[in-house]
């Protein structure tokens, strides 16, 4: 048997079908659930079977050096754990992935813990997370001949799908909210030829356009609902346990917009520990704005048995989701892994995100939720001072270039938003400093600066 065939399997009711069976939304035709793509063959893997897991480590950290595009991709070097193609010679790749893995000595200081670490997916080609989920689902529409792609977008998906569907030389299609995502992000699918709408609508209405428009045209679906997604956006969690030598951290912050990443990183673990390859896998928290926080009230109300949309608001705008996909995984993964998933305000968002600036590294303001959460979950005593947590930072500060100036410049937010927090906020201010063109004017800008 070829251990290598993969199938769909029905997150909801189990159901299992050929990869190419599945409809155009990448709905359960039995129960309407999503999929996950499962590899039957790796249940001999689980037993005496196993493979060598020294060689497969030894082979992954070796590719790294070889000149092979195949290779030198963080989510392709890999390939033993997605083998999803045909033929690996139809994989669309930007040398995604292989991202850096950063400490963030004073955060950790001020929070005393002593090792925190911020995996930054914001370092990928195109500035997000997005691509090492793109190149795996880009790769299987150009192998099943597909013309078109399309996504529903907050911006990142797009700029990812738009880059990659270039690459492939395939047309597509992106739907985003008016006025509702940031310009980074939309000029990037501009310059990548991308035919881009913007629908008078929210996110989760582009989504709902979407999924009508798939089902008249043979056009292939690209947001997180397509399960190929998942498989490349599960590598992050094979780096993060490669940087530690295969000790994994022992909590991983996610932040949670329509739930693929947290859902993906989870698998990973997941098959990582199943194949033998790590002893255990780490607490998985996901951290949501507080304006978009469905799954929070999910697990809060119902125990993640059922989820009530919400009407989205927040400036963090690539997680504006009320009505997120893949809400069942992820609560899945958080209750397994036991996790935690909390909100947090659009005030403690900016101070996370400046204070991540303030490191060296900053990301988009989705991305900063993760601090933001983890300092919430260290002040409630949840992680404990000795623990090894990683935040997964999964846009670059360039997206939104708006948002940062905003805050510096003390425009962002409303005066009822920052209340309680306002020094916090002004030791953190970096405004750029008008001066007359004299080396006085600006030693003398340099004697006022902030420590
Ligand atoms: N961070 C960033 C920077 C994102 O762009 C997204 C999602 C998330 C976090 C949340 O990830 O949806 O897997 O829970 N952006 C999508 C998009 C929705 O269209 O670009 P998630």
């Amino acid at each position: 048997m070829n251990d290598n065939l993969h199938q769909l399997r029905c997150f909801g009711c189990g159901a299992r079908i050929a990869g190419a069976e599945a409809q155009p939304d990448f709905r359960c035709a039995l129960c309407g659930d999503l999929f996950e793509v499962d590899y039957p063959g790796w249940i001999q893997k689980k037993g005496p079977d196993r493979p060598n897991p020294g060689a497969l480590k030894w082979l992954w950290c070796e590719r790294r050096c070889s000149a092979e595009a195949l290779d030198q991709s963080g989510v392709w070097r890999f390939r033993e754990l997605l083998p999803i193609l045909d033929n690996f010679g139809d994989a669309v790749t930007l040398r995604e992935g292989n991202t850096p893995l950063y400490h963030l000595p004073r955060a950790a200081k001020a929070l005393g813990v002593d090792q925190l670490f911020a995996k930054h997916q914001g370092m990928n080609p195109t500035g997000s997370f997005k691509d090492t989920g793109m190149t795996a689902a880009m790769s299987v529409a150009r192998e099943r001949k597909f013309e078109w792609v399309a996504c529903a977008s907050t911006g990142n998906t797009s700029a990812a799908m738009a880059a990659y569907a270039a690459r492939a030389g395939l047309k597509c299609l992106v739907l985003i909210p008016d006025g509702k995502i940031a310009w980074g992000k939309l000029s990037q699918a501009m310059d990548y030829g991308a035919l881009t709408c913007q629908v008078k609508t929210d996110f989760d209405g582009c989504m709902r356009v979407l999924n009508e428009i798939v089902k008249r045209e043979p056009i292939y679906l690209l947001n997180s609902v397509n399960p190929y997604r998942l498989e490349g956006q599960k590598t992050p969690a094979f780096e993060i346990a490669e940087s530690f030598d295969w000790n994994v951290p022992d909590h991983l912050i996610v932040p949670g917009g329509n739930l693929g990443n947290s859902s993906a990183l989870g698998k990973g673990f997941r098959e990582l520990k199943e194949l033998g390859l790590v002893a255990r896998i780490p607490r998985i928290s996901v951290i949501q704005a507080a304006g978009a926080n469905p799954l929070v009230r999910s697990l809060a109300l119902t125990h993640g048995a059922s989820i009530e949309p919400v009407e989205a608001h927040t400036r963090a705008t690539a997680i504006r989701i009320g009505n997120p996909a893949s809400w069942r995984k992820a609560a899945k993964v958080i209750q397994e892994s036991g996790g935690w998933c909390i909100d947090v305000t659009e005030a403690e968002i900016a101070i996370a995100k400046a204070e991540l600036g303030a490191e060296g590294l900053g990301c988009e303001p989705a991305s900063a939720v993760t601090l933001a959460g983890f300092k919430k979950l260290r002040a409630k005593a949840l992680i404990h001072s000795s623990e090894t947590v990683v935040l997964v930072l999964t846009g670059h500060t360039l997206k939104d270039a708006d948002y940062t100036i905003d805050f510096h410049r003390g425009t962002l937010l409303k005066d009822e938003e920052k209340a309680g927090v306002e020094k916090e906020i002004e030791a953190l201010r970096r405004n750029a400093i008008a001066t007359d063109a004299t080396p006085e004017a600006v030693l003398s800008a340099m004697k006022g600066a902030k420590a």
